[in-house]
């Protein structure tokens, strides 16, 4: 087999992104990206490079370069599958919303319905790489589908994506390892190589480990849990440092000093948010449950628990320290989960806004990348998730203004809580801002981001998370 043509089903995060670094770096490949959502294909072929559906840095330069030459955005699904001799599944997979796994366990259908279509339109042998985060062994279910609904030879490989969002093009570009689980047979070894010799093309030899599936399906979620379980040991130490006096970017600083755990995902924060962790470490918890190892999903939940503690903890700090938060307004300014991302989803300001709203609290709101429509839907869905109605919703969503900029967003307010570390909250010019909002307003920095010495003088009241 030679590879010439490959696809990629799901143009998300995961996706698009991967798809134009590897047409990038493979100019030989024909890369054909396909998406369920007609309009997100049709927004992917934006004669505007800076308005793509992923904001990204670096994105729209790579897209520009190859676009239209050996990447293309299509909804052809079947003739991108048909032509091509590997495909990527790139579909997302959340947390499942009925059946035994609701709430913990990953939500398959779209991986199936994906994996269908390829059997469905495969006429000779492909390869089959689940790029999604996959629970272990989702590899055998993948093969069962193909099997009964195919007429072909399938291999199935695990490649999971380390990518960070706001970082995508950075990490693809310099990935810290390449994962490839693939079976130990002949054809399995031949399909890894095959794959590993894409990567090649970038990525040093080194940094390419190949392992059996499920131990790439395993790393995946491992990876993602320990990063997580790094955040939330630093963030419940956050509560510590308020009540003992010490400082908690002291404390990190010297804790990541040590060689040994290392400086990196040690800042702390009003509670992580992004896609992956929380529905990875639920997905963990999950299977170790049904694996009969009810001590290891304890450990693992712990994770979440505290997270959700840090979440509550500072929307609560908002309304205690907030001069009557009923009848004054609050300005939340960030709505993506980190900061150089249009992405929202499990962003901690959705929880701590519904968690004001139901106080009653009157809100505006400003992030620079995340659409209006985006917000608003996330509100909306965060609602619904707590049973309110849709007429309940309605008359709460007016508490609610979304702004263009910071200034618009924090005149005349009470308090300002940050969650975003966006860049432009940081340089603002805190010391100006003053003179626009409510006498004895209360900045409260979910980021650490702002130097309090540029606001001494100011009567702006501030609260600093955990120092
Ligand atoms: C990815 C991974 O694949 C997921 O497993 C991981 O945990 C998070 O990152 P991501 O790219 O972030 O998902 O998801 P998203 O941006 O929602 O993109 C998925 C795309 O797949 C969407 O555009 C959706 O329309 C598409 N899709 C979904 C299909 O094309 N077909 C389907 O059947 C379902
Ligand atoms: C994560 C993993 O890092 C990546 O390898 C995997 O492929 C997908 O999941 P992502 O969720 O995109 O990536 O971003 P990440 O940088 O990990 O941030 C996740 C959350 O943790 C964000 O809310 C971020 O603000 C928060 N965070 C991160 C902190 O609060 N402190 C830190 O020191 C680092």
């Amino acid at each position: 087999m030679k590879i010439n043509s490959i696809c990629c089903i799901g143009a998300g995060y995961v996706g698009g992104p991967t798809m134009a670094v590897i047409a990038y770096h493979c100019p030989n490949i024909t890369v054909n990206v396909v998406d369920a959502n007609i309009d997100k294909i049709k927004h992917w072929n934006n004669k505007d490079f800076n308005d793509l559906p992923v904001k990204e840095p670096g994105l729209g330069d790579i897209i520009k370069k190859v676009r239209n030459k050996n990447l293309h955005f299509t909804s052809d699904i079947k003739k991108a599958i048909e032509n091509s001799q590997m495909i990527f599944l790139a579909v997302n997979t959340p947390t499942a919303k009925s059946g035994p796994a609701k709430g913990m366990g990953a939500d398959l259908t779209n991986i199936i319905n994906s994996a269908k279509l390829v059997a469905q339109y495969s006429k000779d042998p492909k390869i089959v790489i689940e790029k999604s985060t996959l629970p272990v062994r989702t590899a055998e279910k993948l093969k069962e589908v193909l099997k009964k609904y195919g007429n072909t030879d399938f291999q199935i490989i695990s490649n999971p994506e380390f990518l960070a969002e706001g970082t995508a093009i950075k990490d693809l570009f310099k990935s810290d390892r390449v994962i490839i689980g693939g079976e130990d047979s002949v054809l399995g070894k031949k399909a890894v190589n095959h794959l590993v010799r894409i990567y090649s093309k970038w990525i040093p030899k080194e940094k390419i480990i190949v392992t059996n599936i499920w131990s790439s399906e395993l790393s995946k979620l491992a990876s993602n849990a320990f990063l997580a379980q790094r955040l939330s040991s630093i963030n419940s130490l956050t509560s510590f440092c308020e009540k003992t006096g010490a400082d908690i970017l002291e404390v990190s600083k010297a804790v990541g000093m040590d060689k040994r755990i290392g400086g990196d995902f040690l800042s702390p924060s009003l509670g992580f948010g992004g896609s992956c962790f929380q529905k990875d470490i639920l997905n963990l918890v999950y299977i170790s449950r049904s694996l009969g190892l009810d001590e290891v999903a304890d450990y693992w939940e712990q994770v979440i628990i505290m997270n959700d503690y840090q979440k509550k903890r500072f929307s609560n700090r908002i309304l205690e320290l907030t001069k009557s938060p009923e009848t004054s307004t609050i300005s939340v300014l960030g709505w993506a989960f980190k900061k150089n991302t249009n992405d929202s989803r499990e962003s901690a300001s959705i929880y701590i806004v519904r968690n004001l709203l139901i106080n009653n609290c009157k809100i505006n709101i400003y992030d620079p990348w995340v659409d209006v429509d985006k917000i608003k839907y996330d509100i909306n869905y965060s609602l619904k998730q707590i049973r309110f109605k849709k007429s309940e919703i309605e008359i709460i969503l007016k508490k609610i203004k979304i702004f263009n900029s910071i200034k618009s967003c924090i005149k005349n307010v009470s308090s300002i809580a940050i969650c975003t570390e966006w860049d432009e909250f940081k340089e603002f010019d805190w010391k100006a801002a003053y003179k626009y909002v409510e006498p004895e307003c209360i900045i409260l920095d979910g980021r650490n981001i702002i130097d309090t010495k540029k606001i001494v003088g100011t009567n702006f009241r501030m609260y600093s998370l955990g120092r």
